[in-house]
């Protein structure tokens, strides 16, 4: 009996075990999930695929199918964004399957805070430990002319019922428009700060309207304008279960941070990989990766599927495909090209 030939390539790796790489090896473990399109503001600066009336496309199933194959293959953090996720009936359903996954250490929301009021408690309780609460202006005025459709007075008293829910960690984030609402930089800090709430301000990204502040601006103004801020020392760990993209300053009341998408490239440490609310991974490497998750679970795939379309959209191959692909080289130079 012959022996059996030796086997060029290495053992297939398991496709659902960690880590989750991306084409340029950065360690995957935050998922930044869409779970719908709709809003029920309409503010200038941002454009949510409708404002209503569709239906969405995910039921609580697939997504907590989704988010049981990303925390197996080492996703540790999820966020659930929009449009405005609260506007689902579903969310507090959604929210406690996707923070019970084996695996998930934290559950987020992103939202305008217009459905906090009833939604704050019963989100913590369904084991939502963090909220990113969205609010530009302090002013009934400026918010009619930021976001129309909104309702100010139920956004106010959304972020007081937050405060008061026993949340890990709180945040507000300020999109800075200038003329508009940049001189209220410190009258937001202050305001978020009584509330145990750390403020953040975005440089506006030019997908409406408005102008925007640099963020070394806008921390001139605010000193001009007598508040003291002092940068903290850089986070050294920029992969780390809690830090993000943005940077921290000190005030006197307490920390502000500061997100620079336009005047500091920070997707170096980028550890983030987006879910789209039509089911779309997107790997924000640029249009070429991308993995169509919502209809691989409709066609009947296995765990194993997604985790290899995934893989394959965020441009890593599973060993033992490595070293025999062809070209596999060259394909992934023009991915590190972009920079992340
Ligand atoms: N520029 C900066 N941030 C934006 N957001 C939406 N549109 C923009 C934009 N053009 C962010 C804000 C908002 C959240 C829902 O999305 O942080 O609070
Ligand atoms: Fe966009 Fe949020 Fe405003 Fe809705 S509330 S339009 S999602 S920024």
């Amino acid at each position: 009996m012959t022996p059996p030939l030796p086997t060029v390539a290495a053992p297939l790796r398991d496709p659902l075990a960690p880590p989750l790489l991306d084409a340029q090896g950065r360690r995957m473990t935050y998922l930044r999930l869409s779970i719908t399109d709709r809003c029920n503001f309409r503010c200038t600066y941002c454009s949510p695929a409708s404002w209503g009336g569709k239906k969405d496309l995910l039921t609580p199933d697939e997504f907590a199918r989704i988010v049981s194959v990303f925390a197996a293959m080492g996703i540790q953090r999820v966020r659930l964004t929009g449009g405005e996720p609260l506007i689902r009936p579903d969310i507090l359903e959604i929210a406690q399957r996707i923070a019970s996954t084996p695996g998930v250490r934290r559950v987020a929301i992103t939202t305008n805070a217009s459905h906090l009021e009833r939604l704050a408690a019963p989100l913590r309780e369904a084991g939502v430990s963090q909220l990113n609460i969205s609010l530009d202006t302090l002013s009934a005025e400026t918010f009619r002319r930021i976001s129309k459709q909104g309702d100010f007075a139920a956004t106010l008293r959304g972020i007081d019922a937050a405060a008061k829910a026993g949340y890990d960690s709180l945040k507000l984030n300020v999109v800075v428009m200038r003329g508009i609402n940049d001189d209220e930089a410190p009258a937001l800090a202050r305001y978020a700060h009584e509330r145990g709430i750390t403020p953040r301000f975005i440089e506006l990204m030019p997908f409406g309207q408005g102008t925007p502040v640099p963020t070394a601006e806008l921390i001139a103004q605010m000193q001009a304008a007598g508040l003291s801020l002092a940068p903290e020392p850089a986070d050294e760990d920029a992969s780390s279960l809690t830090s993000g993209p943005a940077r921290y300053w000190r005030a006197p009341t307490g920390r502000v941070g500061f997100i620079s998408p336009l005047t500091q490239n920070f997707c170096g440490g980028c550890n983030r990989v987006r879910v789209a609310s039509n089911g779309d991974l997107r790997s924000c490497l640029g249009g070429r990766a991308q993995a169509p998750l919502h209809q691989l679970i409709r066609g009947g795939a296995s765990d194993t599927d997604l985790a290899l379309a995934i893989r394959g959209a965020l441009g890593e191959k599973p060993e033992g495909h490595r070293f025999t692909e062809a070209g596999n080289g060259s394909t992934l130079l023009p991915m590190m090209g972009i920079g992340g």
